[in-house]
Formats: structure tokens, C-alpha cells, sequence
């Protein structure tokens, strides 16, 4: 791997961690004031991937989404903020969740919209994939982000390999 000045706390989740805030505005909406599906999921692949590439500081591309739940509509008005953190770093991939909260700025109301996981892999200039940094985990979430992890890769990899065939 290419020796790079690494900060001193970049092998931890933390530094993995990433908020974008987004005003939903008409262009955002479809025809009853609600979010655009596709919008949102613009935003957060954006979101995994500044995470992601926060993390192996290398161009990153998205190789999977998983799980990706919309739990609530978001309405034209709303602020939207995601926030995402690499959960695992394997080989070359890593998995980054992302979570998406709606507020409502006249009520103060906030809920949990969408939530995902999303695969990316660490690319090189020919666009091969590259060994990538251990993550380590430290709060209770994250331990528990990371073990789990490990089951959906699993269960993604079976997934790719039925695929293929
Ligand atoms: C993602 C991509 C780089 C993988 O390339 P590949 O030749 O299949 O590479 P490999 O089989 O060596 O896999 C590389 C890594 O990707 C992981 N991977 C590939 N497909 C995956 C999938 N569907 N789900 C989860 N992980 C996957 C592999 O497990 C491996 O990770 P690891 O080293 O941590 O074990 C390649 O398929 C690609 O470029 N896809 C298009 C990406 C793209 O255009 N994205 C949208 C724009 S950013």
C-alpha cells in the first residue's frame, strides 16, 4: 500500500464519521410534497462515500446497497440530515451505514426516515481494488455495528455468488 501521513486516530470509527444536512426544496419533491426516493438515495450514497473515502483515503465506488428502508416520508420544507460512518473495513470494501433524519423546523419534530447499507470498494487509478485500513470500533454501537457487519457481508457475498451463477 502507497505510505501516506495517516492522522493518528484514523483507524477508528469516529474519524469514519460524516453528517451532510439538505433543505428539501420543490425540485427535491414529487407531485404531493414529498421527497424524491431517488433524491434521497443520491444524498446518501454521497454521505457513504465521503465516509468511505475518509476512511481509506482512496477513491471509493459503491458496490452494493442493502436494506435501504424508507420508515417515513420526508415532506418539501424539511431538513434532512444523514449521517453515516463506516461500520466494517474487510479487505478492500468496506460496509458504511447511513441513517437519515427528517426535522421539521416549525414543530421541532424528528424522526428517523431511511436507513441503509451501503458497500463500497477502494479503487486505485486503473479502478482495481486496493487494500484498505483496519477499522476499529470503540463505543458499544459501534462493536456492535461492526459484528454485525461481518453477518451482512456474509449473507451479501452469498447473495453475489447466486448471482454470478
Ligand atoms: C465494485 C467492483 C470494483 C468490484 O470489482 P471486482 O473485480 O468484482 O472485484 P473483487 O471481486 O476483487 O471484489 C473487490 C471487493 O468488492 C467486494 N464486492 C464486490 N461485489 C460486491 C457485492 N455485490 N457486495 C459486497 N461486496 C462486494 C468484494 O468482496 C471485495 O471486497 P474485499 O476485498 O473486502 O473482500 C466492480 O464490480 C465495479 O467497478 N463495479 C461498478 C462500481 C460502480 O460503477 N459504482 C457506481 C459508481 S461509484
Amino acid at each position: 500500500m502507497k505510505t501516506q501521513s495517516l492522522h493518528p486516530k484514523k483507524h477508528f470509527v469516529k474519524y469514519s464519521q460524516v453528517e451532510m444536512t439538505q433543505l428539501v426544496l420543490p425540485n427535491d419533491t414529487n407531485q404531493l410534497g414529498n421527497l424524491l426516493g431517488g433524491r434521497l438515495m443520491e444524498w446518501m450514497d454521497i454521505a457513504a462515500a465521503i465516509s468511505a473515502q475518509r476512511h481509506s483515503n482512496r477513491v471509493c465506488v459503491t458496490a452494493a446497497v442493502d436494506s435501504l428502508v424508507f420508515h417515513h416520508p420526508i415532506r418539501l420544507g424539511e431538513v434532512v440530515t444523514l449521517r453515516a460512518s463506516v461500520n466494517h473495513a474487510f479487505g478492500t470494501s468496506m460496509e458504511v451505514g447511513v441513517k437519515v433524519i427528517a426535522e421539521n423546523q416549525l414543530t421541532s419534530d424528528r424522526k428517523i426516515a431511511n436507513t441503509a447499507y451501503l458497500t463500497f470498494v477502494a479503487v486505485d487509478d486503473h479502478n482495481m481494488s486496493v487494500k484498505i485500513l483496519p477499522i476499529i470500533p470503540q463505543t458499544v454501537d459501534e462493536k456492535r455495528r461492526f459484528k454485525e457487519a461481518l453477518i451482512r457481508r456474509n449473507a451479501r457475498l452469498h447473495r453475489r455468488k447466486i448471482v454470478k451463477n
